[in-house]
């Protein structure tokens, strides 16, 4: 009990829209009792890629193992937990389906209601974990391997997409780019190390505008820069410095990231700003927004790495709002590949 009269209550949050098996306990939207995630990248660093099918295999292999350590980190029982959180989308279709399979039946047996989240909704929410003073309205970038959204967090669950990929998303730019470097999969962290050894205005990368809308990124063309250079050094004998190309891309990403998002703090007037979602764990990209925000009395918030790539506790602290605000799931929840955010 936190006060007389107020129970606790208690998120037993699922998450396996992708490569990682996740289960967390949350108290109260913002305190994590536990956080366990079970991480495929090996598995799928043999194709270059996540490989569907291994992945939802893998989260049948592990989910009950996964739920039983997250609520024996968190030194509670089933008894002790008030919803059951899980994320049905947008994600891959057959690994969704493992963790809302999951959370209906635990539901079905035990009769704790059950809360579908939007996984996108869960990494803006992990911001909420480490930063108890924030709260809406505020800006987010959430940039990951499937998503680049610019988002107005307008309250919690309620959102306007004011920026969106046209083709791309950040994270897809990384692991593409890494892949032609010889870097290997997840991209992402690799060219975050590699860069730290290259110049980073060595190679002048193309940073794409799309004219319709300000606030809308592109970064296919940036990817065909990259790997036209490549080529281009390769059919010329030339050596390549991969440190360079990797410091180069690095920053041509990172200057669209942040232009369009300080553009957007600006326009829309707020003073808060959030990043969330796998890139938004890029030591380059944090440290530039960080200085950005500060020049600019603008306060800036972003997740652990942990809480940055794919967990359960940012389900979690989306579960709390979205079970204090009323939504409870059926029985009939069903894994929505392509779900939007902000819809049902
Ligand atoms: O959010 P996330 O774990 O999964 C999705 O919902 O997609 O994001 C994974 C993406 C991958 O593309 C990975 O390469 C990228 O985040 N990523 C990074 C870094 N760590 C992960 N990108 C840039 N720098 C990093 N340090
Ligand atoms: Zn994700």
């Amino acid at each position: 009990m936190c006060e007389e009269g107020f129970k606790d209550i208690l998120i037993l949050a699922i998450e396996s829209s992708c490569d990682e098996t996740a289960a967390a306990v949350v108290k109260n939207g913002r305190e994590v009792l536990s956080n366990v995630i079970s991480s495929q990248i090996a598995l799928h660093t043999l194709y270059g890629g996540v490989v569907p099918e291994i992945a939802s295999r893998k989260h049948i292999e592990k989910i009950n193992q996964v739920i039983e350590q997250a609520l024996e980190d968190a030194k509670v029982t089933l008894k002790d937990i008030t919803a059951i959180a899980v994320t049905y989308g947008p994600g891959l279709v057959g690994a969704l389906l493992v963790g809302v399979s999951e959370a209906k039946a635990i539901s079905f047996a035990t009769g704790i209601p059950l809360v579908g989240v939007h996984h996108i909704e869960g990494h803006i929410s992990a911001n909420f974990i480490e930063n108890k003073e924030l709260e809406p309205p505020f800006i987010c970038l959430v940039a990951s391997g499937g998503h680049s959204h610019l988002v107005v967090v307008k309250d919690y669950g309620e959102f306007d997409i004011i920026g969106r990929t046209r083709d791309d998303a950040a994270g897809e730019a990384f692991d593409k780019v890494a892949r032609a470097i010889g870097l290997g999969y997840p991209g992402g962290p690799k060219i975050d190390k590699l860069s730290k050894e290259g110049n980073p205005d060595a190679i002048l990368f193309p940073r794409a505008k799309v004219a319709e809308n300000e606030y809308d990124f592109s970064f296919s063309g940036l990817k065909s820069a990259v790997l036209n250079y490549l080529n281009s050094c390769r059919m010329k004998g030339e050596t390549v410095c991969e440190a360079d190309v990797a410091a180069s891309f690095q920053k041509a990403v990172i200057d669209v990231l942040v232009e369009h998002s300080l553009h957007a703090v600006k326009e829309y007037g707020f003073d808060k700003f959030a990043i969330a979602g796998g890139v938004a764990s890029n030591s380059s990209l944090r440290t530039v927004l960080e200085e950005e925000c500060t020049k600019r009395g603008i306060r800036f918030y972003h997740p652990s790495p942990v809480f940055c790539t794919d967990n359960a506790a940012m389900i979690g602290v989306a579960g709390y709002y979205e079970y204090l605000k009323g939504v409870r799931s059926g029985y009939d929840l069903n894994a929505v590949p392509n779900l939007k955010l902000g819809e049902r």
